[in-house]
């Protein structure tokens, strides 16, 4: 294992009827509250009307910060850091999905910060405070519930980049299945591309002596895969939302990357396609994933061949790593594709016009990636492998 320090702050309120917590964990923040949420779900499904009344039992001075896009703009972030500067807001409350979440994340941190808040995001500056903020979590796919990162989009320039400091995870999380009821069968499948692909990202590494990460790795793929189509036939059902809810938490909440740094290629391709074509990132996940595969395979053939066969029951009797790690592949487009999930660049009308631009745009800070670092003429081999 690599040394590691686990920091990990974020207390997780997990289970149905919880939202009264919000009033106990009010008081020790403030009573001027910045409301942000997305495009009206939460208007529909009346989880709106619940958080509103538990606001005003607390006594809160509600303001609102409404339409927060998937893929999160830069311009709605500045949005939310005006209404905090000239409102004096004392706490935010993000109720949504990651797009809220982590838009809220750079409102609160863009807040306490005098410069342009796009500095903080393209890391030239470093957030070293943010307004306290909590969140109600209302689907399961990224994790930003309970980890300190939030990904922004500046659409003008088509840039999407991630970014996070400690001062930006949530002083609370509240996740109820029952709140993730609504949310449709492909936003569904989305998220458990996208809490697979976390996952992914964090086994594919060369540090030793893993064999209990290893494993939780492993656990949560299993629980996912098995639970996948049984909640797709069932959307309603509390129990599979339960176990989706949790697991997308666990993937990425930091508890399976101690003592070892993940790959993360994937994810940075991804965003650049969703910087040019404003796809969502499970979408981009699902079709360069096994792509990203197919390329760094040889660089320890013996990592893939043991997913393959402890995930994806692949039977090795008889065949070199290669090829059970290549048959773990298939397996893993077939899964993907069996949910409905997209395959290729094209099932977005991407074609190879723009490769080029998104090559580039991934390659903004150098070469990347943990287990195989890529230049951009991989970045390009896998975009055109995934065409
Ligand atoms: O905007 P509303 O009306 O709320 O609708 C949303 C949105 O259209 C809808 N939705 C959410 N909860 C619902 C619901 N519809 C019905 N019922 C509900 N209960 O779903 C749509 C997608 O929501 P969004 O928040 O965009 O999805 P997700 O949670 O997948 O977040 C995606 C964003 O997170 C970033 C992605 O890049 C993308 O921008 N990521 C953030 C990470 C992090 N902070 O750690 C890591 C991830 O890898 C990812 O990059
Ligand atoms: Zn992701």
């Amino acid at each position: 294992m690599d040394n590691f320090t686990f920091y990990n702050p974020t207390k997780l309120i997990f289970g149905e009827d919880q939202l009264s917590a919000i009033k106990e964990q009010l008081p020790q923040y403030g009573k001027k509250v910045l409301l942000v949420y997305g495009g009206g779900s939460i208007k529909r499904s009346g989880l709106y009307d619940d958080v509103v009344a538990v606001l005003k039992e607390a006594e809160a001075d509600v303001h609102e910060l409404a339409g927060v896009e998937p893929n999160p703009r830069l311009t709605t972030v500045q949005k939310g850091i005006d209404i905090c500067k000239t409102e004096n807001i004392e706490f935010l409350l993000a109720v949504g999905g990651g797009s809220v979440i982590d838009c809220t994340k750079a409102i609160a941190a863009g807040a306490k910060y005098d410069g342009n808040v796009w500095d903080i995001i393209t890391k030239k500056a470093f957030a070293s405070e943010a307004l306290p903020f909590g969140t109600v979590l209302t689907l399961a796919a990224t994790g930003s519930e309970m980890n300190a990162g939030s990904v922004i989009t500046n659409w003008e320039t088509q840039e999407k980049y991630g970014w996070g400091s400690p001062a930006t995870f949530p002083q609370f999380s509240i996740l109820d299945p029952k709140n993730t009821f609504t949310v449709p069968k492909d936003q569904t499948v989305y998220g458990m591309v996208d809490m697979m692909s976390h996952v992914f990202e964090q086994y594919f590494h060369h540090t030793s002596n893993t064999p209990l990460q290893d494993r939780m790795c492993e656990s949560v793929l299993k629980t996912v895969i098995e639970t996948a189509p049984k909640l797709l036939n069932d959307l309603e059902n509390y129990e599979l939302r339960e176990t989706i809810l949790y697991s997308g938490t666990i993937a990425l909440n930091g508890m399976l990357s101690m003592g070892a740094r993940g790959d993360w290629a994937t994810h940075n391709i991804e965003h650049a396609v969703s910087a040019v074509y404003d796809i969502p990132h499970a979408g981009g996940l699902a079709i360069l994933f096994p792509n990203w595969i197919k390329h760094t395979l040889e660089e320890n053939p013996a990592r893939f061949a043991q997913i393959a066969e402890r995930v994806f029951q692949v039977d090795p009797a008889g065949k070199s790593d290669k090829e059970v790690a290549l048959e773990g592949v298939e397996k893993l487009s077939a899964f993907w594709s069996s949910l409905g999930a997209p395959s290729r660049l094209a099932d977005y009308e991407i074609g190879e016009d723009k490769l080029d631009l998104i090559a580039d745009k991934a390659m903004a800070y150098g070469e990347f990636g943990q287990f195989k670092k890529l230049n951009k003429e991989d970045v390009l081999a896998i975009l055109k492998a995934s065409l």
